[in-house]
């Protein structure tokens, strides 16, 4: 069995990112599971508690998921422009120490997707991940683009997926990068 690790960048109770991660659990192909893990509890980098306390237990965990994962889902949403700064700053707390960069990113199947209700579907968001996967040494997946625009016609109000042509999108992106990392 594949194992997926998937994370969404938001915290937000009715994330359309988190939403689009729950339906890619549902439609994994046979043979590649979806686990989804959190930014929640991740706390704002800061050097000082790194030095004097370690790593936060949390992060620990999220890198051991990734670590033993055959691939990685990020799904952000895109604030500004650009990466969320909580998105981010989970990630960064994710790629200490250095030493452990290799072992948790190096070689990664890495896919990124996003939702918005905009209309350009978190496209300068996922722009933005790019030099953060090249410098952890990441294998960005470039086969397949899910940029979900007008977030809230694809979703119900519970977060399910309502939009049968996205979701088609969706598992044709989730099939070519199982494709992918299992190459
Ligand atoms: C500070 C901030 C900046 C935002 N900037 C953008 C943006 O540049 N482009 C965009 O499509 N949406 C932008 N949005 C709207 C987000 O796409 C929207 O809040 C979305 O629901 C966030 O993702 P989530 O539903 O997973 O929490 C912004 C929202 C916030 C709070």
């Amino acid at each position: 069995m594949m194992q997926i690790v998937g994370i969404s960048g938001s915290l937000r109770r009715g994330s359309f990112n988190s939403a689009l991660l729950r339906a890619a659990a549902e439609l994994m192909p046979p043979g590649a599971d979806l686990k989804i893990e959190t930014i929640e509890g991740i706390p704002l980098y800061n050097a000082d508690v790194e030095a004097s306390e370690g790593i936060p237990a949390r992060v620990a965990a999220v890198k051991k998921a990734i670590a033993g994962s055959n691939g990685l889902i990020l799904a952000t949403p895109e604030y500004n422009n650009s990466i969320p700064g909580v998105f981010k700053n989970a990630v960064d707390w994710l790629s200490r120490p250095p030493s452990d960069v290799k072992a948790v990113f190096g070689g990664k199947p890495v896919a990124v997707m996003g939702a918005s209700p905009g209309g350009f579907g978190t496209i300068l968001s996922q722009n933005a991940w790019l030099p953060v996967l090249r410098t952890l040494g990441t294998n960005p997946w470039f086969g397949g683009r899910m940029m979900v625009s007008r977030a809230p016609s694809v979703f119900d109000e519970s977060g399910k997926m309502t939009d049968e042509a996205i979701r088609k999108q969706l598992q044709q992106f989730l099939n070519g990068f199982i494709e992918f990392a299992g190459v």
